[in-house]
């Protein structure tokens, strides 16, 4: 990894499938232009995931979904020669370091945070029925970002409240046992919403309303067949009103140089809904091209894939190491 000045990024995502236009758009592009300027850590939250698991099955699900992740990410422009790009579970140091953190984490505070309370809910659960695990997500978090002395966390509005927590926990460590850790930095970006095919929710894979990065062109339009348009426009006669369209939202991403048209056409009514998304379908799929190009060409080459993400976890290990020696000798447990 180079030296760059800005300092030390990292992210994870949880590994759930395969990414979709909404990921690509609100995350992805932003985490590709970060490695411009800082020095990146990329990581495959494979334990997050195992956070809120309700059988056997879906456990071995996640080691499926770890593979169609990385080469999203990859396919997307996510170097391996720039960035250390690893599934969180190849360097098990992130559990000691877990284990540690949580004996200075107030239950209190995780009890409290907003993203735990809504889990709960979704999982139909109660907080006395969830696991230890879910309750002590943001506690792997902080040591997710502070095992490899990350200062800078790009994440959505959504992680601000684990951000807040991961402060907590380094504040409250760097009084106890001396200054270690830098309290680390939410980086929100103006990221646009991307709304998805049912034309009102955010574009999700929960939902089923998305476009999977990997679609084939084919598969891109056949989706786009079945998204609501402006609701009130009823028959091809009638005018349309692109800015309830979520169509038109995302002909704002594939195919900016034709807004203008596509606003007239609607707006007049001497462009139908069918051509108009067959018309955005052209767009996602020339745009994507080169990212499911290089996708497919790295899906047929399974060893390569695999090398990448040990080379990346063996360039993690060495920072995790270090921290984990640092931790133990100011808890007064070295390794003897
Ligand atoms: N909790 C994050 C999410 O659900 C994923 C995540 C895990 C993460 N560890 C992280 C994000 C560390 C930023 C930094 O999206
Ligand atoms: Fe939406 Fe296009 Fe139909 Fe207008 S013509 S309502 S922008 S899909």
């Amino acid at each position: 990894m180079t030296t760059k000045t800005k300092g030390r990024i990292f992210s994870g995502m949880r590994p759930s499938g395969r990414l979709h236009l909404g990921n690509l758009l609100g995350a992805l592009e932003n985490w590709v232009a970060l490695q411009d300027d800082y020095e990146c850590v990329y990581c495959i939250v494979d334990v997050h995931a195992l956070t809120t698991l309700t059988d056997g099955h879906e456990a071995r699900e996640i080691a499926a979904s770890v593979n169609e992740i990385a080469l999203d990410w990859l396919a997307a422009g996510l170097d391996p020669e720039r960035s250390i790009i690893f599934v969180q579970s190849h360097v098990p140091e992130v559990m000691t370091l877990h284990t540690l953190l949580s004996m200075v984490t107030p239950l209190g505070w995780l009890m409290r945070v907003p993203t735990f309370k809504d889990r709960v809910r979704q999982m139909d659960e109660t907080e006395e029925s969830v696991s230890y695990g879910l309750v002590g997500y943001p506690v792997l978090q902080t040591a997710d970002i502070i095992l490899y002395k990350a200062d800078t966390v790009p994440v959505g509005a959504d992680q601000v409240a684990h951000l807040e927590i991961a402060r907590e926990i380094v504040r409250r460590f760097n009084n106890m046992f001396g200054p270690t850790f830098a309290e680390p930095r939410a980086k929100l970006t103006e990221t646009p919403l991307v709304i998805g095919l049912d034309g009102h929710n955010k574009m999700s894979k929960s939902m089923d309303n998305h476009i999977e990065l990997a679609a084939t062109p084919e598969e891109t339009a056949a989706r786009l067949k079945t998204a609501f348009t402006d609701p009130q426009r009823l028959r091809r006669t009638d005018p349309g009103r692109p800015d309830v369209c979520n169509i038109y939202s995302l002909h704002k991403f594939f195919n900016p140089d034709d807004l203008k048209t596509v606003y007239d056409e609607c707006t007049t009514a001497t462009r139908g809904c069918v051509d108009c998304k067959a018309h955005l379908a052209d767009g996602i799929n020339k745009s994507l091209g080169p990212l499911r190009e290089r996708r497919q060409d790295l899906a047929a080459h399974p060893e390569r894939l695999k090398e990448i993400l040990a080379d990346g976890a063996q360039k993690a290990s060495a920072i995790a190491k270090e921290t984990i020696l640092e931790v133990r000798e100011r808890l007064g447990i070295s390794i003897p």
